[in-house]
């Protein structure tokens, strides 16, 4: 047990984000750390979850992911008014980008089926703006828990300043060593480095690189490496590298216990690490996810390009969610990481955690003996 398991109370460096409470809890009562990712929930929907959580992780603790990203459509038109959010945001989509998500369906069969208000995908679009992610924050602050992890950009002041006078730690997510000082400068706990490697939102450098320059930028503060794990020899890897601990999303993707649609779960076990590709398409930001016929469009270069946050998350919710409706996968995809390839088999959430220790504890006594062996010759 290192410091950082210490502080937040728990038995492995091993955190799990996932949008589903099922895994959350699994992995928590495993011994590791559970993350919550609240972006498509209403405020209504992360009290209702974070109580189940409250029940249900054996009294070990969990944490709370939510996105604040510094840059959004919203916050540079200064629209702060909750209640008019969507019909403003749909707006402002520009008719060109309709017509060719439109021509998209039609290329592909996917025939027009009833709106379902703009909320195709949950309260995500909501969430990546400024007054909705204010809304979660709000409930996500009254509550107990662990950890508070912001994805997208560094936390406010006030953020960390509620979270630390509840004792709840603060993490957040970086993509270069800079970004890992400027968090560190404004009072977060623990640096997450996501490398080129992870499923979701991700910079362009690769983990061996990235992991020892974050530790080296940012002196006691602990570092979790994200991006590309998904057993022990690559958690050894990454602490080998000077991380204190492994933050993991993709692999959870097809455990037992996930939400995931199991048609997409069956999908994923037989994908590759190249079927995946960092694309602006889904949410308007790089963003590691499953190649589909919408990423290969929107990141064609004859195409309009993709639309900022959160407008492109709207088309792809709307648009994305008419396919998978219809029945046509291969416009349907979402994030994951290159580990996918690793990812062949549906296993229980806990038996992952104790497989990747034991499989960590190998690799430590493996390379031990390797030095012994260095040594001796
Ligand atoms: C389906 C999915 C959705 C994700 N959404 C978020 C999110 O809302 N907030 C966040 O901080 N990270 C999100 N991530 C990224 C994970 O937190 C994690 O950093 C990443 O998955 C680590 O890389 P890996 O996939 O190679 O394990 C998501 C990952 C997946 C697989």
């Amino acid at each position: 047990m290192n410091r950082l398991c210490r502080e937040l109370g728990i038995e492995y460096p091993i955190f799990a984000f996932s949008h589903c409470r099922d895994v959350v809890a699994a992995v928590s009562r495993a011994g590791g750390m559970g993350v919550l990712g609240i972006l498509a929930m209403s405020p209504d929907e992360i009290d209702i979850e974070l109580s189940w959580l409250e029940k249900n992780s054996g009294g070990r603790p969990y944490g709370v992911d939510v996105a604040i990203p510094g840059r959004t459509v919203d916050r540079e038109s200064g629209l702060t008014d909750a209640g008019q959010m969507q019909s403003r945001l749909q707006e402002m989509i520009p008719q060109k980008h309709r017509d060719y998500a439109e021509e998209l369906m039609r290329r592909y069969d996917v025939p027009s089926l009833p709106a379902k208000n703009g909320q195709e995908h949950g309260w995500a679009t909501e969430g990546f703006t400024a007054a909705g992610g204010e809304e979660q924050l709000e409930v996500v602050l009254g509550r107990e828990h662990g950890f508070l992890v912001s994805a997208l950009g560094p936390p406010p002041a006030w953020v960390i300043e509620r979270a630390h006078e509840r004792g709840t730690k603060v993490g957040a997510l970086v993509g270069k060593p800079h970004q890992a000082v400027r968090n560190v400068e404004l009072g977060v706990d623990v640096i997450i480095c996501q490398s080129y490697e992870a499923a979701a939102h991700t910079g362009e450098i690769g983990g061996m690189v990235l992991i020892p320059d974050v530790v080296d930028a940012v002196g006691d503060v602990p570092v979790l490496a994200a991006g590309g794990i998904g057993g022990g020899r690559q958690m050894a890897a990454a602490m080998g590298l000077g991380a204190q601990g492994v933050w993991t999303g993709s692999i959870w993707l097809t455990c037992r216990e996930t939400g995931t649609d199991p048609e997409m779960v069956e999908r994923l076990l037989k994908l590759n690490s190249t079927d995946t590709v960092r694309s602006t398409s889904q949410t308007g930001k790089p963003n590691r996810q499953v190649r589909t016929g919408w990423t290969e469009a929107w990141d064609d270069p004859a195409g309009p390009g993709s639309l900022p946050m959160p407008l492109q998350y709207m088309l792809y919710a709307e648009y994305t969610e008419r396919a998978r409706r219809a029945g046509v996968h291969d416009l349907v995809g979402g994030p994951v990481g290159q580990v996918v390839g690793r990812m062949t088999k549906v296993r229980p959430a806990g038996e992952i955690v104790l497989s990747m220790v034991e499989e960590y504890v190998a690799t430590v006594q493996r390379m031990s003996a390797q030095l012994d062996a260095l040594v001796e010759s």
